[in-house]
């Protein structure tokens, strides 16, 4: 590999655009800051072995103006600029851009129409909260046009082609992710020649092509697993890539299938149970009864967990499993999400 790809994931080597969407609430932005990790601390094996070279810098972009990548990374809220909110061992970086639609779209009226002074009157008269909050469809364009421009961006630095070896953006959830990034394609539909024609025409480029994956977060339970198996129909429908499966929260199976199956319908052997209880003094039968209440609930759960990922397995898409963290997610959990993450090739 050149030194141009250091922060290339293993089972995504040409992907620079890291789209994590998923129901929420089942860890869309844990998963996208793990992922950032990941992918920061690709490469430093090989510049050891190399000698020194550039390190990898990651962006990771947030959409939805709800600072949970602030939160995150246990930072102040993020202003409309790039800011750097960790590094790894290696020396790799991670930056985070909380995107503003307003201010993206100063941005965008100043690059194509020159519209400096002018922009700020429209600002003033109100125009830019108009297209920014009441026609949800211009402010898709705007999020994933600023996307698009960081993944797109060249260095100015010697050895280095783009700023940002990858970006990885906390997306919406699963029911707007197609809309969200085919919005452009209605754009260009609409605007047949022109600057904003030519925007949207590369923002597809950017978002149809294998520089980008789109990855699905999602618990082991039925709901976000059948928005899972929909939005990746809806994705592929579109055209558009559908990347990874990150099951979070995933928990190891310790039991075997036929003990998982007893337990589940007869529930455990009480004798068994009640002289395990014994050797400590606690043999009673409100404690057995209810520990033996507790395991057939366990087996039922883990049960229906094996059927949600059988059901995820049919899907043709790479699965990566996230340990479910008992002591929260902090900076020392992320890191061990970002380590399994890697350790399963997804970075
Ligand atoms: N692997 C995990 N282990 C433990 N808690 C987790 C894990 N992943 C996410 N969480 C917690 O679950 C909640 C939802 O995660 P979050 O990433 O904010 O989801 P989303 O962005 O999809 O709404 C948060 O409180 C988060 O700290
Ligand atoms: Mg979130």
């Amino acid at each position: 590999m050149t030194t141009a790809d250091s922060a290339a994931a293993k089972d995504w080597p040409g992907v620079r655009l890291h789209v994590v969407t998923g129901k929420g609430g089942t860890g869309k932005t844990t998963v996208a800051g793990a992922l950032a990790l990941a992918l920061a601390g690709r490469g430093a094996s090989r510049r050891r072995a190399s000698g020194p070279a550039r390190t990898p810098r990651v962006l990771l972009v947030e959409v939805e103006g709800r600072q949970g990548l602030a939160q995150l990374f246990d930072s102040p809220p993020l202003p409309y600029e790039e800011r750097r909110v960790a590094t790894v061992p290696g020396g790799g970086e991670v930056w985070a851009l909380a995107i503003d639609p307003e201010q993206a779209l100063l941005e965008y009226l100043d690059m194509f129409y020159k519209l400096g002074a002018a922009a700020k009157a429209l600002k003033r008269f109100g125009a830019i909260d108009f297209a920014t909050t009441v026609a949800p469809g211009i402010r898709d364009v705007l999020l994933t046009g600023k996307t698009c421009e960081a993944v797109r961006r060249r260095a100015r630095e010697e050895g280095r082609t783009f700023h940002y070896d990858a970006v990885v953006m906390d997306a919406p959830p699963t029911g707007r992710i197609t809309r969200f990034l085919n919005v452009n394609s209605e754009v260009s539909g609409l605007a047949r020649v022109g600057p904003i024609h030519n925007q949207a025409e590369a923002v597809m480029r950017v978002l149809t092509s294998a520089q980008t994956a789109v990855h699905f977060a999602t618990l082991l339970e039925e709901m976000p697993v059948q928005e899972t198996l929909d939005g990746i129909k809806d994705l592929r429908a579109a055209g558009l890539p559908v990347g990874g499966i990150m099951v979070n929260q995933a928990r190891d199976v310790v039991l075997t299938d036929a003990q998982l199956k007893r337990a589940a319908t007869e529930g455990v052997d009480r004798v068994e149970l009640s002289a395990g209880l014994a050797e400590v003094n606690l043999d009673r039968p409100p404690i057995v009864d209810a520990l033996s209440a507790l395991a057939t609930e366990h087996a039922q759960r883990v049960l229906l967990e094996l059927d949600q990922r059988e059901s995820l397995s049919d899907c043709d898409a790479p699965i990566y499993e996230l340990p479910l963290l008992n002591e929260g997610v902090d900076r020392v959990g992320l890191d061990r999400l970002a380590t399994s993450l890697r350790d399963q090739g997804a970075a």
